[in-house]
């Protein structure tokens, strides 16, 4: 049977209704009324987020001799926070009405209602752009205070005490943790620069208007991996491997000119300047190519530069990995210099010697992040949701391409009839035997089309059925989620050429088709 699917648009509210109805993904607490921001993951989620994580962490970690990892605290000290600047400069600009004390973001309430670009603008701008445009409260019509900064960073206090001195920071972001213990990580695995530190882990933000589902949460997670060189050091090693790597590209000089993107491959970029150090090139393509090799729709991402205004308070540069959201092309993963800022605010603030001996010069240097690989899981969970999603018009349901590496549930096993004794008993055992090593269920309720349209829908990669044949030719079906193409194969190989499907073999070359 040929497949008619196709590539289906739906919005952000779609997608989250979708997530919600298969157990990918609920409103958080949601039996109270719900928590705005803060989501969890049900049983098909939590699956495909684990994979996402346990291949990101394969691909940068456990496959490079240059990257090691570590995990930190949730909670910590109110020090790092002060010393990394997140106290006193991460914020966003919050408006507040003065009749209703309505309270908006200002830089998205502006994009909302003038549908201009508000990257980087500051609690004045905002204000001058409010004043000129007369712009009033949406619920009440009353005008706006003065605009002000909002910290979006938790407190929490740690024990019985409410003093001040006992107040501690849910993590902003994994980042700093890598750098209050960059000294101990260093000496224990005797890295040498140049080389990389990487963490997956929740970080928090107290954010005035999260929105777009899991694209701007209170609550979520961060992959993320701070690379560090020598000071001055712009030449990458590795830089041949991404030369040919082709990326639409929009620096911060065409944003001023407005021009388009354009597309180029990364020596174009660097030939041209307009991606001025190597390893911003490379890693700005490593990421994407991360993202294409497990199935990511490579038209649907660009590199866009940061235009000065809108860099953080650590960054010098930073180019953001851009994804195209039904709302947008939105920053998917930045990729920031971050200089030696971090370590030199530490060292100043905690008084401990964070610099390295550097062999060469026979001298001491702090080390300095050229580039901060830095990704949402739950940006790349969207990500990967959306490319994958597809209505099919002749077998009438959703089908969830998913890679099969990221698919929650590869092989999914039914018996033709859940009401044939000797059918169940035999697909039970050839489930027991598939969940020892793949992520498996079995599946015994409704007709057989139903069945396959219920793991079409949660991605599942394969199906295996046990028919009146398998019990005399010890066989069963598989079929492919993305094409329905179905061969035989014997019992005692399944489990090999399950492995081999999910590696990228195909179908066809295990069986002669029998649909
Ligand atoms: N350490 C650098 C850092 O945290 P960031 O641009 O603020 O930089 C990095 O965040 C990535 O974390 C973003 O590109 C995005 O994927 C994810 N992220 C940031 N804020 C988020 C939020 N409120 N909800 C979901 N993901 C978020």
């Amino acid at each position: 049977m040929q497949t008619e699917a196709e590539k289906t648009q739906i919005s952000i509210d779609e997608m989250a209704t979708f997530c919600r109805r298969k157990g990918f993904v609920y409103p958080g607490s949601e039996i109270y009324g719900s928590l705005s921001g803060i989501f969890d993951y049900g049983p098909l989620g939590v699956g495909l987020k684990n994979n996402i994580k346990q291949e990101w962490w394969k691909t940068h970690v456990q496959q490079r001799e240059d990257i090691i990892g570590m995990d930190g605290a949730i909670i910590s000290h109110q020090k790092i926070w002060e010393a990394s600047g997140h106290l006193s400069g991460f914020s966003d600009v919050i408006l507040e009405c003065k009749k209703c004390k309505e309270k908006v973001r200002g830089d998205v309430f502006i994009e909302d209602q003038l549908n201009i670009s508000t990257e980087g603008l500051k609690v004045k701008d905002i204000d001058a752009i409010i004043k000129k445009n007369k712009l009033k409260c949406l619920k009440c019509g009353g005008e706006f205070k003065d605009a002000s900064d909002f910290n979006l960073m938790f407190p929490v206090h740690i024990g019985a005490s409410k003093e001040n001195n006992s107040i501690a920071y849910l993590r902003g972001e994994t980042a700093q943790l890598i750098f209050a213990n960059f000294k101990k990580v260093v000496e224990n695995s005797r890295l040498k620069l140049p080389f990389g530190i990487a963490q997956i882990g929740k970080a928090f933000r107290n954010e005035i208007a999260p929105r777009n589902f899991l694209f701007r949460c209170r609550e979520f997670e961060q992959m993320e991996i701070e690379y560090f060189v020598k000071p001055g050091d712009k030449k990458c090693p590795y830089i041949k491997e991404v030369l040919n790597h082709k990326l639409k590209v929009l620096s911060a000089e065409m944003q001023e000119k407005n021009q388009e993107e354009k597309e180029m491959t990364m020596k174009q970029a660097l030939q041209k300047k307009i991606i001025k150090n190597e390893w911003h090139a490379y890693w700005l393509a490593q990421c994407n190519k991360w993202f294409i090799n497990l199935g990511a729709n490579p038209d649907n991402f660009r590199i866009r530069q940061h235009k000065r205004k809108e860099l953080a308070h650590y960054s010098s540069d930073c180019w953001d990995l851009e994804y195209n959201f039904p709302f947008g092309y939105k920053e998917l993963q930045g990729i920031a210099d971050r200089s030696d800022y971090d370590l030199q605010q530490h060292i100043k603030h905690s008084g401990q010697d964070l610099s390295l001996f550097d062999e060469d010069t026979k001298q001491k240097i702090v080390p300095h992040v050229v580039a901060e690989p830095s990704l949402g899981v739950d940006r790349a969970f969207l990500v990967f949701m959306f490319d994958a999603y597809e209505y099919d018009k002749k077998r009438e349901n959703i089908v969830l391409k998913l890679h099969p590496k990221l698919a929650p549930i590869k092989v999914a096993v039914f018996p033709l009839l859940k009401n044939k004794k000797s059918l169940v008993k035999k697909a039970r055992e050839v489930y027991n035997l598939l969940k020892e090593d793949f992520a498996s269920m079995y599946d015994e309720a409704g007709s057989i089309g139903k069945k396959y349209a219920r793991q079409d829908e949660a991605g599942t990669f394969l199906g295996v059925t046990i028919d009146f044949d398998s019990l005399k030719k010890k066989d069963c079906t598989i079929r492919s989620r993305d094409t329905t193409k179905q061969i035989r194969v014997k019992i005692k190989d399944l489990k090999k050429v399950v492995e081999e499907l999910i590696s990228g073999e195909k179908l066809s070359k295990f069986g002669k088709y029998i649909n």
